[in-house]
């Protein structure tokens, strides 16, 4: 067969819903998208159980520090699974992890800033995991097998992280009046890289249409970002939260959500390694994987032995 031949029976199968698999020929573009796109989640979930992790300790009760340690090891097992689905794809873990520690690969905007308080920690859980699901939901349809597998087994996950980011936002707000002044002073932080969570403006998204006619991505970014307004700004105003924009507002012609425009240029600093905390966060993944380097090579050796026996 031609390339154009098998091309045009790959996007066959792929209108027919079928999932591609590891051995499946495909298109060279619809590989290294795919092996860009995992990877960047798999380094999110790496990276983003660091600012909740740091937070552990510090948990006001014991069942909080029981549920964060629940929810800080499902990320990182998140970011497994994901380098696992990387893999079959035809790049090596180590590469992913050298990208990732060398500043070549990037991860979500939001985990380049700092959780300050507890409050924070209460957000990231409903509203970041919130727009995380509102994405995931979709990636568990898409195109590629073990990427659509390993959705299926994070988004259970996940419903049960935006559970208790909710949960302990609802403590709070029904707390004091400082504790509620701590959930404003949150929001009022991340709303801004929230409304970056999904990407940039479709006008201005690089990879959306590829991905989109080969079924990685099912909605677009501005969907996505419409959906998760949708979902979630009545459940912030219910609480008497105000959402620190004034421009926000629903139309019910359009059914669309308008909004003041998140600052892009910050947003393409951030993702570059310009964030608050790019730097504390790198390094303490570069500590970690230089403290686990014995192991690594313990057990190289141990299945180089195992075999020459
Ligand atoms: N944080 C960091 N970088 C982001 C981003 C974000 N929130 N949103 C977009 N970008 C980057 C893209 O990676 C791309 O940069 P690159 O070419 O260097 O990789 C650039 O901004 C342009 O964006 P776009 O063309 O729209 O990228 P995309 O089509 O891949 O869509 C996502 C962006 C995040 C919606 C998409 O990659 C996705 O759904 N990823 C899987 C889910 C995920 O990673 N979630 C993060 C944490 S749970």
């Amino acid at each position: 067969m031609t390339d154009d031949e098998l091309l045009a029976r790959f996007e066959a199968r792929i209108d027919r819903g079928e999932k591609i698999e590891p051995g499946d020929w495909m298109p060279e573009r619809y590989r290294s998208g795919l092996i860009r796109m995992i990877s960047q989640h798999a380094h999110s979930e790496i990276i983003g159980a660091l600012p909740e992790g740091a937070w552990i300790p510090y948990a006001p009760t014991l069942k909080r520090k029981m549920t964060l340690i629940a929810k800080v090891q499902d990320e990182v097992g998140h970011g497994q699974m994901l380098y696992r689905a990387a893999e079959t794809l035809g790049i090596t873990r180590e590469e992913m992890i050298d990208q990732l520690l060398t500043g070549k690969a990037t991860y979500s905007n939001v985990f380049n800033y700092p959780a300050e308080t507890w409050a924070d920690v209460a957000l990231i859980g409903w509203l970041i995991d919130g727009a995380a699901i509102v994405n995931q939901t979709k990636l568990l349809l898409g195109s590629y097998g073990p990427y659509a597998r390993a959705m299926e087994r994070i988004c259970f996950e996940e419903g049960f992280h935006l559970k208790q980011g909710y949960d302990a936002i609802c403590v709070l707000m029904a707390g004091t009046p400082s504790q509620r002044a701590m959930v404003q002073d949150a929001l009022n932080r991340w709303w801004w890289p929230i409304m970056m969570f999904q990407g940039p403006r479709d006008k201005d998204s690089v990879h959306s249409a590829e991905l989109l006619r080969w079924k990685v991505k099912i909605k677009t970014n501005d969907e996505l970002r419409q959906e998760f307004l949708t979902k979630f700004v009545p459940k912030i105003l219910a609480f008497g939260l105000v959402i620190p924009d004034p421009e926000l507002r629903f139309h019910e012609e359009t059914k669309e959500w308008t909004f003041t425009e998140p600052d892009w240029d910050e947003f393409k600093r951030v993702i570059r390694g310009g964030g608050p905390m790019n730097k504390e966060r790198l390094g303490v993944r570069r500590l970690a994987h230089e403290s686990g380097r014995w192991v690594r090579e313990a057990l190289d050796a141990f299945v180089r032995e195992g075999r020459a026996a």
